[in-house]
């Protein structure tokens, strides 16, 4: 069994043991707040234990809201440990970096879009991952709302449907233009021949 599909296991059976998840939220802004904060206060599965915000205010609201603790940093919360999944909501150039914080204190990690501003950052979070054990998800959930699937479908039906066509219309257009540089070719050659032997 491969690291990532022991850390999904390990994911599952706290859901399955019904042991709350302990969660963490880095960031309460218009994600950390009124996306993930919203949502997880009404799944049973998990218990916001703890947020980070720089912001005094949005700790306040959240200690308020959730009943957790709240720290000014990232760093400080992931002190703790008892976390068992961690929401990387801060802003999107720390993602990397916190995402890496945050699986090497042993946490699992859903991380907000934009991931990442290179496949390079991405290799390094998924490497980072693999050390700790750890599950590293993104936050794409309109991959998962049924408009965007029901398009996806459509869409590589449709594909699928006009293959032969498309692929009959690119040989064509391709032979054309083969056609037309081999015809280049001969006229190039003709005039440097005429213009060696004749002019
Ligand atoms: N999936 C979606 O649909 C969706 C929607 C909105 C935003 N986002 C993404 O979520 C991320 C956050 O966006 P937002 O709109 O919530 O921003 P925001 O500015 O409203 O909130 C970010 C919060 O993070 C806090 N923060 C940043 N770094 C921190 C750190 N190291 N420690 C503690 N707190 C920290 C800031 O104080 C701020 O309150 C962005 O990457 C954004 O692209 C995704």
């Amino acid at each position: 069994m491969t690291r990532t599909a022991r850390a999904c296991k390990e994911l599952k059976e706290l859901c399955d043991m019904a042991k709350q998840i302990k969660t963490g939220i880095i960031g309460q802004g218009r994600s950390g707040r009124d996306i993930h904060g919203v949502y997880l206060c009404k799944d049973d599965r998990f218990k916001i234990v703890a947020v980070a915000d720089t912001l005094a205010e949005r700790r306040q609201r959240a200690v308020q809201e959730y009943g957790c603790a709240a720290y000014a940093t990232h760093v400080e919360l992931l002190q703790r440990k008892d976390l068992d999944l961690v929401v990387n909501a801060s802003f999107s150039h720390q993602h990397t970096s916190i995402t890496k914080d945050i699986l090497t204190a042993g946490c699992h990690v859903v991380c907000e879009k934009p991931l990442a501003r290179n496949v390079a950052m991405v290799d390094e979070m998924i490497a980072a991952a693999k050390k700790s054990g750890r599950v590293f998800a993104v936050f794409q959930q309109s991959r998962y709302a049924p408009y965007f699937q029901q398009v996806q479908k459509d869409i590589f039906g449709l594909i699928e449907d006009y293959r032969y066509l498309l692929w009959s219309i690119y040989c064509r257009v391709y032979l054309l233009h083969v056609r037309r540089q081999a015809k280049l070719l001969r006229d190039v050659l003709r005039d440097s021949i005429l213009r060696k032997y004749f002019f």
